[in-house]
């Protein structure tokens, strides 16, 4: 990856700006008035089921579809039509990347650096950061599913934008290639790159995002923290009890106990008053094996995204309330 540095200048402005979009297919909203500001240098996840609009917003976002109505800025510039001025600036890798099938690793990433204007040297490097250093010689078309992720992602930062878009980048991946991905995305933010990314991975989101947007049926309902939005929509906790110590009936009379059901090995009982139900599990069958689940962003996620309802939730979002 080049080493250009992040534009200054503009610092304060955001470095994508998405008001009030919209966009149909047919008769059918895939992006329902979405208003959403990128900071700069901020590690922004979005997250929705699938069909939720995730991939048009991103696409809306890179100039690469037409809103059809709204406003969307890109360092302060529409990305609409094509605007060539931003390419430079911008890394994207889409859900469906396309690839110069017939050319081999190295002489796919040459060309797209060509197109840019990066070096052989950022060739290179960039194909041992997403583990590709030793696929050089190999024909894009002979590359496994997972490669040609890495060979999609490497193709995003190869001239090193300062905003990079990355659609579902680590679907594909294996859990090892899934972790040295993180670090080179944490490297990036590191050095003061953008990232817009989505994700079904809710571990990683967690993990890795400075906020998450939740895009339901096109609609965002919740953008905040990650552990803003466990701490505002999480709902107690899980304890594992071994089973055979203490049967379903008497633990569901524990004080504090909100509903116990049987899990593999475990009864679990769910609550929202740890620290009581301990006290009052201890005398009765020891804590040994007793195991403390606290939620999660998927259990918050798969919370919101199953309510019935695309109304924007209560939290820290700007955007939405402006
Ligand atoms: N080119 C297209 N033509 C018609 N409908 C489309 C097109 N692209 C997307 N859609 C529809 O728009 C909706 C949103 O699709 P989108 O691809 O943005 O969802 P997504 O959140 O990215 O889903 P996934 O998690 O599966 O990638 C879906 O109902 C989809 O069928
Ligand atoms: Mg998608």
């Amino acid at each position: 990856m080049s080493s250009t540095s992040p534009t200054a200048g503009t610092d304060s402005e955001p470095a994508v700006s998405v008001r009030d979009v919209t966009k149909s297919y047919g008769g059918r909203r895939a992006v329902d008035g979405v208003s959403l500001d990128v900071r700069r240098g901020e590690f922004f996840g979005l997250l929705g089921p699938n069909g939720a609009g995730k991939s048009t917003l991103v696409e809306i976002m890179e100039g690469l579809r037409q809103a059809d109505s709204g406003e969307v800025a890109v360092f302060g510039e529409s990305p609409w039509p094509r605007n060539t001025g931003l390419l430079p600036r911008m890394g994207v890798q889409t859900q469906s990347s396309a690839f110069f099938v017939r050319l081999t690793v190295h002489e796919h990433l040459r060309t797209v650096a060509a197109l840019f204007g990066a070096d052989r040297a950022a060739v290179d490097s960039t194909l041992e950061a997403v583990g590709l250093g030793d696929r050089h010689d190999v024909r894009v078309d002979s590359l496994s599913g997972g490669q040609r992720q890495r060979l999609a992602i490497a193709s995003a930062l190869v001239h090193g934008p300062e905003l990079i878009f990355l659609d579902e980048p680590t679907a594909a991946l294996d859990p090892a290639g899934r972790r040295d991905l993180w670090e080179v995305l944490r490297g990036l933010k590191a050095r003061g790159r953008t990232i817009v990314y989505t994700t079904h991975h809710l571990d990683e989101a967690e993990a890795l995002c400075d906020r998450v947007g939740i895009l339901v049926s096109g609609r965002l309902v919740v953008t905040d923290e990650p552990q803003r939005l466990i701490g505002t929509f999480g709902s107690g906790s899980r304890l594992l009890v071994p089973l055979g110590r203490i049967d379903e009936e008497r633990a569901a009379a524990l004080p504090g106990v909100d509903s116990v059901s049987v899990q593999g090995g475990h009864l679990v009982l769910e609550t929202r008053a740890t620290g009581r139900v301990l006290a009052a599990l201890d005398p009765l069958t020891g804590l040994d094996g007793v195991q403390t689940r606290t939620p999660s962003l998927e259990d918050v996620y798969l919370d919101i995204t199953t309510r019935q309802t695309d109304a924007p939730l209560a939290s820290n979002n700007q955007e939405q309330q402006a």
